[in-house]
């Protein structure tokens, strides 16, 4: 699958088959996070996988939209690390490029994934944060739950002409 294939045709699966994902699959999902860009090239991450099922089954008590995560056999949390941040709060960006990246990559090896929104809702952020015993200058940004699909999801189409612009409004 080329990456065009792989951005298009990729969306959000919520549902899993009981296959365990090996953990080369789990390297190279982590191998395209870390490719990503970062301000400054300064790669202000960290990532957490979370394969412990009490851990997966404890994060839907308290984040609504994450229950897909009682049926994923692991999850890969994204982390931003403030003390790297030389970009002013870029940290962001970066994260959210390292995650897009998870997610093309885990399409294109077969896999089924969904980003779960953390970061900035303090109630999700911070909670992660003492459950898993990290630092403070470490911030949860996002969760990506994985497996095997056991749902199929056709591509959807959004290109809109009319919010594509040139050389001005
Ligand atoms: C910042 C962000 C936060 C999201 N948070 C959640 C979430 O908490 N739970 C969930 O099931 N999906 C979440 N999603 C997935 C979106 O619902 C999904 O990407 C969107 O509906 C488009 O569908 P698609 O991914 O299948 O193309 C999130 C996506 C983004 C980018």
């Amino acid at each position: 699958m080329d990456a065009m294939e792989a951005i298009l045709t990729r969306r959000s699966i919520r549902k899993y088959t009981r296959q365990p994902v090996a953990q080369k699959d789990i390297d190279d999902l982590l191998t395209a996070a870390m490719a990503a860009p970062s301000a400054n090239n300064q790669q202000p991450w960290h990532f957490v996988v979370i394969d412990d099922r009490r851990i997966l089954d404890e994060i839907p008590k308290f984040h609504p939209y994450s229950q897909m995560l009682r049926d994923a056999p692991v999850a890969i949390l994204v982390c931003g690390d403030v003390s790297l941040d030389r970009g002013g709060g870029m940290w962001v960006q970066d994260c959210a490029a390292a995650t897009e990246n998870i997610l093309i990559a885990a399409r294109a090896k077969g896999l089924g994934a969904v980003w779960l929104g953390v970061f900035p809702r303090e109630d999700r952020y911070i909670t992660i944060r003492e459950m898993l015993g990290m630092p403070e200058h470490i911030v949860p940004f996002s969760l990506v739950s994985l497996g095997f699909p056991a749902e199929q999801k056709a591509p959807s189409t959004r290109f809109n002409q009319a919010r594509v612009h040139r050389n001005g409004w």
